[in-house]
């Protein structure tokens, strides 16, 4: 096949004084673009890389791919992951990955946990500050989390993210007001152990736990490289545990409208009650396994980088019914 591979990369994005710090996390290197042409190639296919912006996209049509590897964040809007989506709508070129509707529920994290609550998913109570800093009145009881709605990579998920009393509450809805205009998620802090799952065309994969010395995953600990933050895989979970983790992940998937692929937070409370955080509807591809959990758990279960292409392209092509050559 012909393939175009669209991304926006990190050395691209465009930076501003006002970005708070990781705004830009979630883009891909130009190794990850490197590694998923490098396995298309190995896989016999032609594979070019575009820029995802209105810019490439004469040069995309000109190129005339019969499918797009879709790794594209987009850079603006409440539903960025869902532009490149719509542009190849209308243009009629297939690709990998979830259509509009899987990427803006996704995106918006109130909006996916509404669609578990109505499908039964177990996800943390929640309110949403829609804008300011007023807090509607809820049932929760302390300690909460406070998060934004629609941002990736633990933006504005400080070490005072979780949060004790009012007067912390309030001072951590103003800090993350301070870094977001859009809607701001305080949620009952679910304590226990954290967990990372990645599907793959049909596939759950081996479950990753992510063991945190603060209990939780923050934005510096994300950054930071040589963090003390570990992952074990597969989590060392019961088989009934591990077998209730994976068919929640399928139904999250499902739920959402996700295709192809997807990764998703859960946690597990002290009474090992498991609770869906969010879900990614395009996980991190970098190559190295240390720094995606979705490469690691691949490992885990004997895929190589090549494979997880392999899979995604396999799980497209089924769906958009293109011969595999
Ligand atoms: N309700 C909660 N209870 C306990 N911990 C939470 C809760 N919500 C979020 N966290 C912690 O904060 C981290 C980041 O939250 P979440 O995954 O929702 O945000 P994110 O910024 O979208 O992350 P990603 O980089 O995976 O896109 C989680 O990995 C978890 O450690
Ligand atoms: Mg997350």
């Amino acid at each position: 096949m012909k393939i175009a591979v669209l991304a926006n990369l990190k050395e691209d994005a465009p930076v501003s004084k006002e970005d708070p710090p990781g705004r830009w996390d979630d883009l891909d290197d130009r190794k990850t673009v490197d590694a998923i042409l490098a396995s298309l190639h190995e896989l016999g296919h032609t594979a070019q890389y575009f820029p995802a912006t209105i810019e490439s996209i004469q040069e995309l049509k000109n190129y005339t791919p019969d499918l797009c590897f879709n790794s594209a964040e987009g850079h603006f809007g409440d539903s960025r992951e869902a532009q490149m989506p719509a542009i190849l709508d209308s243009l009629r070129i297939p690709y990998t990955c979830a259509g509009v509707l899987g990427m803006s529920l996704s995106h918006n994290k109130a909006v996916a946990k509404k669609m578990f609550r109505d499908t039964r998913i177990p996800t943390a109570n929640f309110v949403v500050v829609r804008y300011g800093t007023e807090i509607p009145n809820h049932k929760m009881t302390f300690p909460l989390f406070v998060k934004p709605g629609v941002e990736g990579s633990s933006i504005g998920i400080n070490d005072s993210a979780l949060v004790r009393n009012e007067e912390e509450l309030l001072h951590q809805v103003k800090y993350v007001r301070s870094i977001t205009d859009s809607l701001i998620l305080v949620e009952q802090y679910i304590e226990g152990r954290e967990f990372t799952i990645g599907i793959l065309g049909d596939e759950v994969l081996p479950i990753v736990e992510i063991i945190s010395p603060t209990g939780f995953y923050s934005s510096a600990q994300k950054e930071d490289l040589n963090s003390a933050v570990r992952r074990v895989c597969p989590a060392d979970l019961s088989p009934e545990k591990t077998a209730l983790f994976k068919s929640i992940a399928k139904r999250a998937m499902n739920a959402l409208h996700l295709l192809d692929i997807c990764r998703m937070d859960m946690r597990m409370d002290t009474q090992g009650n498991p609770y869906v955080l969010e879900v990614n509807p395009i996980p991190l591809m970098d190559p190295d396994p240390n720094q995606a959990s979705l490469v690691f758990a691949s490992a885990a279960a004997g895929y190589t980088y090549t494979d997880i292409v392999r899979k995604i392209i396999e799980s497209a092509a089924r769906r958009w019914n293109l011969a595999l050559n």
